[in-house]
């Protein structure tokens, strides 16, 4: 039987290259530029399946011109740049990488949370700027996490890390808001109590965004839930760009509405809105949550193991939309 033909559309670890190039032809991107979606499409002419990341979106229009696209296999967990709709019309698998990465982002969100509420990133501009002459009593005091209210807002399984670092590990009061309510014993086990957005709004000290980003959760924070959060709170967004609203929160950081906020990721990365690069109270990371090596790798393999076993068996490992797989 002759090789499918695969793309691998950024540059990724050469062993996973090395164990895709077992199974299939591969064509490669190692110059690593992001493809615009002409290049993508001239690409995947005559391709099989295709290895993404976040920065690739496959939508109704690239699989039109693609019709040879049988699965797109998304290094990452989330996967908003897929139109899993227009996939699943089309017939195209899709996969995703959950679980792998848990851990090491909810280890990031919870060092976010920490450098943000303790102005960490404000004190070294700081000290590196040459500005540090004295002690002073209230110098970058900042707040504490120790016995205050972490508020998660998306429960997932990166979520449920959070809240387990939060209240087995600091005291933290844990509470939640989710599409839906947490099961009796994972609620325990995450020492989390369920309520409401408004409650979750006024009452935590640090809130932590980790819901995926779709058309319902676009601007799930925006100037009105700023306005409801204590003016001592940190924010911090883990998920998605596009969950806050960007101007607005840059707006409620210069007037102090909300103490500071932590953001890995944001609307429109990677450029970032220029009001957030002005403003001090504010921690920027580049969407770097699940970077360690030996997490990106488990991530990489992941995908190149949905690619593996959908196109050699018909058995993918974390599909996205399994009712195109054929029947048994
Ligand atoms: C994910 O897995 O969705 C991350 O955001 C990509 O690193």
């Amino acid at each position: 039987m002759s090789k499918s033909n695969i793309l691998i559309a950024r540059a990724v670890f050469p062993e996973v290259i090395a164990k895709l190039a077992q199974h299939f032809d591969v064509d490669s991107n190692q110059t690593d530029q992001v493809w615009t979606p002409a290049q993508l499409i001239a690409k995947l002419q005559g391709k099989q399946g295709v290895f993404t990341t976040g920065s690739e979106r496959i939508d109704g229009a690239l699989l039109a011109a693609c019709p040879a696209l049988k699965v797109c296999a998304n290094m990452a967990v989330g996967y908003n740049n897929f139109d899993l709709e227009a996939m699943t019309a089309a017939g195209v698998l899709a996969t995703n990488a959950p679980d792998v990465l848990t851990e090491t982002t909810a280890d990031f969100g919870f060092a976010l949370l920490m450098a943000t509420a303790r102005r960490m990133a404000e004190a070294e501009h700081f000290l590196r700027a040459g500005q540090w002459s004295k002690w002073s009593y209230d110098m970058f005091a900042g707040s504490d996490i120790h016995g205050s209210t972490l508020g998660i807002l998306g429960m997932g399984r990166i979520g449920q890390g959070i809240a387990r670092r939060g209240a087995l590990g600091f005291g933290m009061k844990v509470i939640y808001h989710n599409r839906s309510r947490l099961d009796a014993a994972t609620e325990a086990e995450c020492q989390a109590r369920y309520v409401s957005k408004e409650e979750l709004l006024g009452s935590a000290d640090h809130l932590v965004l980790v819901l995926p980003y779709s058309a319902s959760s676009h601007h799930a924070i925006g100037a009105a839930e700023l306005a409801q959060m204590k003016p001592s709170a940190t924010l911090i967004n883990i998920a998605r760009g596009g969950i806050v609203d960007d101007a607005a929160l840059a707006l409620a950081l210069r007037n102090k509405t909300i103490a500071a906020a932590g953001l890995d990721v944001f609307e429109g990365e990677p450029k970032v809105h220029p009001d957030l690069l002005g403003v001090p109270n504010v921690v920027l990371t580049p969407h770097i949550a699940s970077a360690t090596l030996p997490t990106r790798l488990a991530m990489a393999n992941l995908a190149a193991d949905n690619l593996i076993g959908f196109l050699t068996q018909g058995k993918p490992l974390t599909p996205l939309n399994p009712e195109v797989l054929p029947k048994p």
